[in-house]
């Protein structure tokens, strides 16, 4: 039977509270002008589990679902459906939650261990005529752009044997997904892979390399000519998992390590680089500089928030924010220590770009941002949008209604000839009071002047993570 989830689960409520419900929406009420140079769909994944867990739930366990906004000559329509994926056909055949976080096998039903499933509940990503709804534990899992229905582990042709980040790069100029494996030997393992698969979608490298300890490797960074594989003290371990204890845990001690390889070359290359311990789930951008060094900016925590200690005590009395950064290697000293220099003061999460200008050096990065920390604590929840220009730092922030949260930025450009920056900011802000959700659409020239379309829908998009632009297309209606 499907029990109620959790009252006490500050991620099973509010903003966070999943849906139980899909729907289609062809036409959605909009207030302002939709730019009529948008045509294309916006798709958002984030967790939305079907049923309570067993034992305790994580944020990041839930079962994907995904949002698809298409807009089309000033109109906007949306369907939402979760990833049907092995988990979630087998739990929704049996009508009840057999998972704990994680696929914990201490706590997990057999039939759920066997499945090896992804959750497919982090990202969404359009590459090489297809879509991909990614967890970082797993596989991608393919979905029908227009339907959103299922079309299976998407393996490259039975190459890819592990998982695949949630946060692959996409080169701009060549149309190559640069992409890594952890825990790519078994859970928990220190063993990663590093994958790149043309703009056809055929994997044409793949190679093994082992990190200087098991952890959780969220995302990385790439530029034209290195990858940068950043590895933070959140350690991960299948023996304190069998005992009971966190899977995950801040383990400062351990250090930070970033190895730096040549794009061209390969994992044999790879020099690491220390640092003090920090968390990054998320960089803006990486380049290479003129100078020869390699430069990446990233939004900082200097404690890993959502995870505990390994003896489960949490890691301070709240959670931690964090901050935009840019650190340099210079790759040409023989140093294994990088500088770190503060772009933003402000909390901040979910950097983007002009993807355009991936890998590239960029003028202009977007993202959630809270105006100030004792103002953000002071009016409870309130995420907002920031626009930083990286030359000169000037930044331009938009605050939704107190109560209110802005969802991750995504920059679609006006034109594909445009100038860098010059387009649209898309994001999903949560109307706290009213508990629905509106797809925002601002001049991401001029973010302060508030978002220039609204399109409404009539329940909320729960709290998420990641989602991206596909040009074109169509969200199929019978
Ligand atoms: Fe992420």
């Amino acid at each position: 039977m499907s029990k109620p989830f959790p009252s006490d689960e500050p991620f099973l409520r509010g903003y966070y509270a999943p849906l139980n419900a899909e729907c289609d929406a062809p036409n959605l009420q909009v207030a302002g002008e939709l730019p009529r140079e948008l045509f294309g769909t916006l798709y958002r994944n984030g967790p939305n589990p079907q049923f309570a867990p067993r034992g305790p739930y994580h944020w990041f366990a839930g079962d994907g679902m995904l949002h698809a906004f298409h807009l089309e000559n000033g109109r906007a329509s949306y369907r939402n459906r979760w990833v049907r994926t092995p988990k979630w056909e087998l739990e929704h055949a049996e009508g009840e939650g057999m998972s704990a976080a994680f696929g914990n096998p201490r706590l997990s039903d057999p039939r759920i261990v066997a499945l090896r499933s992804t959750v497919a509940n982090t990202n969404v990503v359009w590459h090489a005529g297809r879509l991909l709804a990614l967890e970082e534990a797993h596989a991608p899992f393919e979905v029908d752009p227009e339907t959103l229905a299922p079309k299976g582990y998407q393996t490259f042709d039975g190459q890819l044997a592990g998982p695949m980040t949630a946060h692959p790069k996409i080169d701009p100029v060549t149309g190559e997904m640069v992409f890594f494996s952890y825990a790519a030997r078994g859970p928990f393992s220190a063993d990663m892979m590093l994958h790149v698969a043309d703009s056809e979608g055929r994997l044409l490298r793949s190679e093994h390399f082992m990190a200087p300890f098991a952890s959780m490797v969220h995302d990385f960074v790439v530029t034209r000519s290195h990858i940068i594989f950043p590895i933070f003290p959140l350690t991960g371990s299948m023996e304190r998992a069998m005992k009971g204890l966190p899977p995950y845990a801040w383990e400062p001690d351990r250090g930070t390590h970033i190895g730096i390889m040549p794009r061209g070359g390969s994992v044999a290359e790879l020099r690491w680089f220390t640092g003090d311990p920090c968390y990054v789930f998320h960089p803006m951008n990486a380049f290479d500089d003129a100078d020869g060094s390699v430069v990446c900016d990233m939004v900082k925590y200097d404690v890993a928030p959502l995870f505990p200690r390994p003896d489960g005590s949490p890691t301070g009395a709240r959670s931690p924010d964090a901050k935009l950064v840019r650190w340099r290697f210079d790759l040409a000293g023989d140093s294994n220590g990088f500088r770190e220099t503060p772009l933003d003061d402000r909390p901040a999460e979910f950097p983007r770009l002009d993807e355009r200008r991936s890998m590239l050096p960029y003028r202009h990065g977007y993202l959630n941002s809270t105006p100030g920390l004792a103002t953000a604590r002071a009016e409870g929840q309130r995420w907002g949008l920031s626009h930083i220009d990286l030359h000169g730092g000037d930044v331009v922030s938009w605050q939704p209604e107190a109560g209110d949260a802005c969802g991750e930025p995504v920059f679609v450009p006006r034109s594909a000839g445009a100038a860098e920056g010059d387009g649209w900011l898309l994001s999903v802000i949560w109307r706290g009071a009213e508990n629905r959700s509106d797809l925002a659409v601002f001049d991401a020239t001029d973010l302060a002047a508030g978002p220039v379309a609204l399109a409404h829908l009539s329940h909320r998009v729960p709290a998420g993570f990641h989602g991206n632009w596909r040009d074109g297309g169509t969200l199929a209606f019978g």
